[in-house]
């Protein structure tokens, strides 16, 4: 079985949607950045602190290889994840890979106030411009599903009818071919 590989700017849902949509298909649900802290045992913001940015793509990348060889989970990536082709590719072998897309207004009302993001403390202008140079990288996703107006209920069941899920009992087609 696929894994199915959630792809997206900060503050898409990624996590929140992963996690419930893996309760909802009984498969195991994994966050690179979790992963990531596991590894190292820092918190991806004393990654970026202490080692730099460079460090942590080369922790994430890593952990990405290792997770795209296993099977039916619900993979939840960093932002800047797929940023690298390499883990696109990676993930995709193995992987559906689903886009989840957010307003910048919504991604900021979601995560603007928090401080876990070392990549969020530049003006509004600078995100937004990573927002906006990002897209490209988002689009390469089998499909894409709008979170800005959405329950999370109302995302994990729009998900599982792109797969072709008809109730969560029944996989019909959980793989793009
Ligand atoms: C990043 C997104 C973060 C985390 C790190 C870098 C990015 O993950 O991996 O702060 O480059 O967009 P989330 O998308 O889960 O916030």
């Amino acid at each position: 079985m696929r894994n199915i590989v959630l792809i997206g700017f900060m503050g898409t849902g990624k996590s929140t949607v992963g996690k419930r949509l893996a309760q909802s298909l009984a498969w195991d649900f994994v966050d690179t950045d979790g992963e990531i802290g596991e590894v190292t045992n820092l918190s991806v913001t004393e990654i970026f602190r202490r080692h730099g940015e460079t460090r942590f793509r080369s922790e994430e990348r890593i952990v990405v290889a290792r997770l795209s060889q296993q099977d039916q989970l619900v993979i939840a990536t960093g932002g800047g994840t797929v940023v690298d082709h390499r883990n696109l590719e990676a993930l995709a072998r193995k992987g559906i890979i689903v886009g989840l897309h957010a307003s910048m207004e919504a991604i900021l009302s979601r995560i603007g106030h928090k401080h876990d993001r070392p990549l969020l403390k530049g003006s509004k202008a600078a995100i937004e411009k990573l927002w906006s140079e990002r897209q490209e990288c988002y689009a390469q996703a089998d499909f894409t599903v709008d979170t800005s107006r959405k329950s999370i209920d109302e995302v994990v069941r729009e998900i599982l009818a792109r797969l072709g899920r008809t109730t969560d009992n029944e996989f019909t087609r959980a793989s793009k071919n």
